[in-house]
């Protein structure tokens, strides 16, 4: 007898999802920045499942290219003929235990959405279970027909008469069935309906005429939000935005606006941090408590510790920002960026890969880029690393500790400036700057008195 508590996946995926309107395949458009397969993917995967099968069909390359990294294997079915010749297509004869099959289009399902229905079907002890939900409207979707209370059988949509699609009790797609059950009445469903297709839906009157217990789980309206249009891949985003903002707030967060902001559930925020409309904050980020990021920042697989306030339009990459720091308005802080305690950047700053001491300053239009910028440094507006040279290399500055920088200065590395160092407004520095010293570079100013009316007659005669 075999172990019914194992739990295989068969996800349907080959569809082209025509209503998209789009040539990406419908299962990788993304929702909340994560494509709708990988969101499946990911749900039953934690809720236990070893042995994930992702039929594919339009997009095939693509969409493999996804699941597999994720560990699933992908199953090419070459024709869509229907849902259940896609199972077929997942080499059925090789599945053991329980298999929970589930389309791939279905991106609110959750973790625990998956696990409630498997413990559920395990206690009815069904050979399969049809997944339903009751919806006012109930479309598109297959209906539940039932006699006595029991399931008969699913009827599409397409296929049923006006009193059946009266019925509100619809199939998610969504099912729980032995393997041997699968293995012994797939290769039975005919395609004698409306739509000239092989229904998986038939599976539940061939196995009820063959004295197996075929039951229904009544589960919550989100699980059966399939996603068909741009629509509908809108309002899955926004449901998985707006209840990442809500758990965030449930912990103290001030999310002014939480229909306009954007937060991936993977982000940690501390509580009585601000976040203002606009915003996306991505990817593996943590920001600290009593922050403020304000409007349309975009941060991503950033550290940002307490007190930090990040000014509206900014835009952070893999950097780390230590506590009460201020950023922006218009920064754009890119990879590898190390700001230290107290520091400053301000509008139209941008760093790459720099270390930027506690408690130093670039307040206006400045480019650094890997550059090693000690504490309590100040950075004159218009300040640029010319770090990268004609032979293709990147350079480092290096400025130590107390240095001013006045504004206009180039730095053409590799260069260093010692501590306390005074650099001249306008200045190229092309050779290293010692401690305590001032360095100024540029043009000498002259002066021509009167030369105004001279050059004007000049230019007449
Ligand atoms: C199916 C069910 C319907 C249910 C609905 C829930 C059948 C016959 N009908 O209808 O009872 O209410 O799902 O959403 O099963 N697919 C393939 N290969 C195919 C056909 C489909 O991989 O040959 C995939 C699609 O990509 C999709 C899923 O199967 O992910 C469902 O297919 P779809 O055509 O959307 O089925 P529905 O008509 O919605
Ligand atoms: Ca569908």
């Amino acid at each position: 007898m075999s172990d019914q508590n194992q739990l295989s996946v068969i996800i349907l995926a080959a569809g082209k999802g025509t209503r998209m309107a789009s040539p990406l395949p419908k299962v990788l458009h993304p929702v909340a920045g994560v494509p709708m397969i990988s969101r499946v993917v990911n749900s039953v995967k934690s809720a236990g499942a070893k042995d994930i099968r992702v039929v594919v069909g339009y997009g095939d390359k693509l969409v493999k290219q996804v699941v597999e990294p994720m560990g699933c294997g992908s199953f090419k079915q070459s024709q869509q003929l229907g849902t259940a010749d896609a199972v077929k297509s997942a080499e059925i004869d090789s599945l053991d235990g329980t298999v929970l099959i589930i389309n791939g289009d279905h991106p609110l399902i959750t973790k625990d959405d998956i696990q409630k229905l498997w413990r559920q079907h395990r206690e009815s002890q069904n050979d399969l279970s049809v997944v339903s939900v009751k919806l006012k409207n109930p479309k598109k979707f297959g209906r539940i027909v039932r006699h006595m209370g029991q399931i008969k059988a699913i009827v599409e949509a397409k296929d049923a008469s006006h009193e059946t699609l009266k019925i509100n009790e619809v199939n998610t797609g969504i099912y729980f069935v032995r393997a041997d059950v699968l293995q012994d009445y797939l290769p039975m469903i005919k395609n004698h309906n409306a739509q000239k297709e092989y229904y998986l839906t038939d599976l539940v009157s061939i196995a009820i005429e063959n004295q197996d217990k075929v039951g229904v789980i009544e589960a919550n309206r989100r699980v059966a939000f399939g996603v068909n249009d741009q629509m509908e891949l809108a309002k899955a985003t926004s449901f998985i935005y707006k209840q990442n903002c809500k758990k965030l707030m449930q912990n103290g967060v001030m999310i002014l606006d939480p229909n306009n902001t954007y937060i991936d559930e993977t982000v940690n925020i501390g509580a009585a941090t601000v976040i203002y409309p606009g915003s996306f904050l991505k990817g593996s980020t943590n920001i600290g408590t009593y922050c403020v990021v304000e409007p349309n920042c975009y941060v991503v697989n950033s550290s940002i510790a307490d007190s930090v306030v990040i000014h509206t339009f900014s835009h952070l990459e893999d950097c780390l920002i230590d506590k009460e720091c201020f950023i922006g308005p218009y920064a754009r802080i890119r990879p590898g960026s190390d700001i230290k305690q107290g520091a400053k950047i301000g509008n139209f700053v941008e760093l790459k890969k720099v270390k930027f001491g506690k408690g130093s300053k670039a307040s206006h239009l400045t480019y650094l880029g890997d550059a090693e910028i000690g504490e309590d440094v100040n950075i004159g507006c218009g300040t640029i690393t010319c770090n990268y040279a004609v032979d293709k290399k990147k350079y480092i500055t290096k400025i130590e500790d107390g240095v001013f920088v006045g504004s206009d200065t180039q730095f053409v590395a590799p260069i260093t400036v010692g501590k306390n160092a005074i650099i001249g407004s306008g200045s190229t520095i092309t050779k290293d700057v010692p401690s305590e010293a001032l360095s100024v570079a540029r043009g000498k100013q002259i002066i021509k008195e009167n030369y105004t009316e001279k050059f004007k007659k000049d230019k007449k005669d």
